[in-house]
């Protein structure tokens, strides 16, 4: 539920999760059993993303004061944080007395092969973009700049980026997200919509995945 009270919280790195978090057993918890040996550990239950994301939601309204939210959501990574986020605005939106006009857009973005960044980045769908960026995970930031700037032709009055996960990556960042839901070790992990070569979307907790999980699914 939502606090009635929160503390303002400047830009932060959210939740962060330390290299040597060994993460939670996978016995502690339900998942597909088509992904039993598939995973090393969960590192953030499904209930954790929630949580973050309805304080982030309250972050979000308190600093868009009147402004209407054009929200965009990232594809194909970012869909079920964005769906969530946008969940919780609007219950948030809905108890209170300045409710926010909200249009939701989509782009998609790929970048990935296995498990490996690669240098082409497909902005497809991008017609028609204002914003607040809904996005899954940001590793060197990278992308996500091309995406801003592609964002900023559009000269929009405010652009707010939201991202679910920032990972520690060894380059320092050139882009971070204005709201962050967790800050994660460097290893690559799937579930809540992220995925290894599209497969573990449909699983809730965000795992790390093992050695023969990337070996099954390999392309
Ligand atoms: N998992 C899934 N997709 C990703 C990741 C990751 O760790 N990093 C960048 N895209
Ligand atoms: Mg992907």
């Amino acid at each position: 539920m939502a606090e009635v009270s929160v503390r303002a919280e400047s830009k932060s790195e959210g939740i962060v999760i330390h290299d040597d978090w060994p993460g939670y057993s996978l016995d502690l918890f339900s998942y597909p059993a088509h992904y039993y040996g598939d995973l090393d550990c969960v590192i953030i239950p499904h209930g954790v993303i929630m949580d973050r994301t309805e304080r982030l939601a309250r972050n979000i309204m308190d600093d868009l004061g009147d402004h209407d939210i054009v929200v965009l959501c990232v594809l194909k990574g970012g869909y079920q944080f964005c769906a969530d986020l946008v969940d919780r605005i609007k219950a948030l939106s809905c108890n209170s007395d300045h409710t926010i006009p909200m249009r939701v857009h989509f782009i998609r973005l790929k970048s990935y092969l296995n498990d490996q960044s690669t240098e082409d980045l497909h902005i497809l769908g991008a017609e028609d973009l204002s914003f607040l960026s809904g996005k899954g995970i940001v590793g060197t930031g990278k992308t996500m700049k091309t995406l801003l700037k592609h964002v900023e032709s559009f000269r929009p009055k405010m652009i707010k980026i939201a991202g679910l996960l920032v990972k520690r990556v060894q380059l320092s960042p050139t882009c971070v997200p204005d709201y962050v839901g967790f800050e994660i070790p460097n290893r690559f992990v799937v579930g809540y919509a992220l995925d290894y070569n599209e497969y573990f979307r449909d699983l809730n907790h965000i795992c790390v995945i093992s050695e023969s999980g990337k070996k099954k699914y390999k392309i």
